[in-house]
């Protein structure tokens, strides 16, 4: 049971020593489960040397699988120049040049700031939105958040106040922070047929509460684009650019998280250039970095910026900082990972898949289990029902597990969100490999339907 090199006891002392996230360990410590000892291609590797081909893209972040490229070997050059350093009292190169890049890349933009993961960045993003009205106006009473309903925003107490998923987050709302909320498009798209109709809707009901509170409102926050763990809902047309009129309408700060779905989730580089809403300050994460290293960061423009500039005694400075901020290995991995998207035209092989996995979908529909398919760019949700009611059960188990346990038995690894099937691979993915994950999708689901039909 201790031998390091017996599978066998891999398994058993991940069940001993090794608390998953998300996940009820009374099921996980039932179960025969795999640990992934290397990678390969677009393929995990596990224990007992079997290839699970990669669905969930390392939780939406990896973007060139697992093998050899540019990006790795620029990490490793990095790791013995100057494997750290940090940014309290000191530069450093890598912090300074992908700053630049990323500030050329992102139009509107001015500043960076890092951090190592999706919720940090949301959390500097929400504390510089206070800071700011705070440090313009000591008075300022503007220090609450406008979020929308089913938005996820990370997992620390802040961002847990304003992304709230109730599935997710109910044991701990008693210490989250007040926060104003409104409905999002996903409330109301079995409401209305008409796409036009939800967007005014849910900007009228935006513009009602930021009329009513917009003296007590630092920021809106947002994701760009789509929400993805409330339930993989794209925004409809205009949505996001007239909720960036209102927000300068009233004066309220917008903060856009594309720590999901910005470098090409959803088939853009920059989400918010495409929906043609420039924010105050914007998150990255995720494919960012290629998958490789835990940074994020957090983009903001010259007037915020400038607000926090004074002498030492005012204390206007951004009190923030991570150890790690600026790692010099996470930065020159997002160098080389931007460099590598332009050199191999990513963006362009991501829009061309997504219209080739937008037809292999449509076959879903002939299935009853299959209420909605949600698609855009390198993301898909497919919604399951059993009749009217969402299917969240299989054969006495989550849905989640059920289809995490079918797949891996073929060799493929997919997750759910509620009773969400999502598709979310590495962007690099070619196209034969993007061909198994919807395969085996199907397949899993073809046979769920049997037996569903059957039973009822
Ligand atoms: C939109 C969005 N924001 C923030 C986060 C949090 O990122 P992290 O898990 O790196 O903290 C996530 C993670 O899934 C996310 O989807």
């Amino acid at each position: 049971m201790f031998n390091k090199n017996n599978n066998y006891s891999l398994d058993s002392n991940d069940k001993r020593y090794v608390w998953h996230p998300y996940t009820q360990m009374k099921i996980w410590n039932r179960g025969s489960n795999k640990i992934i000892i290397e990678g390969d291609d677009f393929y995990l590797i596990d224990q007992n040397k079997k290839k699970i081909l990669d669905g969930v893209a390392g939780m939406w972040s990896n973007v060139w699988g697992y093998g050899e490229n540019p990006i790795i070997k620029s990490m490793q050059r990095q790791l013995s120049t100057l494997p750290n350093s940090t940014l309290f009292g000191l530069g450093n190169r890598k912090s300074v040049n992908l700053a630049e890049k990323l500030i050329k890349l992102c139009k509107g933009m001015d500043k960076v700031f890092y951090s190592d993961n999706g919720s940090t960045a949301i959390e500097i993003a929400l504390k510089m939105s206070t800071q700011y009205w705070k440090n313009k106006n000591n008075n300022s009473k503007k220090h609450l958040f406008l979020s929308l309903r089913n938005g996820y925003h990370g997992d620390t107490i802040g961002t847990m106040s304003v992304g709230f998923v109730a599935n997710f987050f109910e044991s701990y709302k008693s210490i989250l922070l007040k926060t104003f909320r409104v409905p999002s498009p996903k409330d109301y798209e079995f409401k209305y047929e008409v796409e036009s109709e939800i967007v005014d809707k849910c900007l009228d009901l935006t513009e009602k509460k930021l009329k009513k509170y917009s003296s007590k409102i630092s920021a809106m926050i947002m994701e760009s684009g789509a929400q993805i763990a409330g339930g993989v809902s794209i925004y409809p047309r205009n949505y996001q650019k007239k909720i960036s009129e209102l927000c300068k309408k009233y004066d309220v700060l917008l903060i856009l998280d594309e720590i999901a779905t910005g470098f090409g989730r959803l088939g853009n580089m920059i989400e918010y250039e495409k929906q043609k809403s420039i924010p105050d300050i914007v998150c990255y994460g995720k494919a960012l970095n290629g998958g490789y290293f835990p940074i994020a960061v957090t983009l903001t423009t010259n007037k915020i910026y400038k607000a926090f500039l004074g002498n030492y005694k005012d204390k206007k400075q951004f009190f923030h900082g991570h150890t790690y901020t600026g790692h010099p290995v996470g930065c020159t991995a997002c160098i080389t990972n931007i460099d590598h998207y332009k050199k191999t035209n990513l963006i362009v092989h991501i829009q061309q898949n997504s219209i080739h996995v937008q037809k292999k979908l449509n076959k879903f529909y002939d299935l009853d289990i299959v209420s909605k398919i949600r698609h855009k760019g390198l993301l898909t949700g497919i919604d399951l029902v059993n009749g009217k009611k969402s299917l969240n059960f299989v054969q006495g188990l989550p849905i989640n597990y059920y289809i995490m346990k079918e797949s891996l038995k073929r060799g493929v690894y997919l997750r759910t969100l509620g009773n969400i099937l999502t598709i979310i691979p590495p962007l690099a993915i070619p196209r034969a490999k993007l061909d198994i994950l919807i395969d085996v999708s199907y397949e899993i689901l073809y046979l769920l339907d049997k037996e569903i039909s059957n039973i009822t």
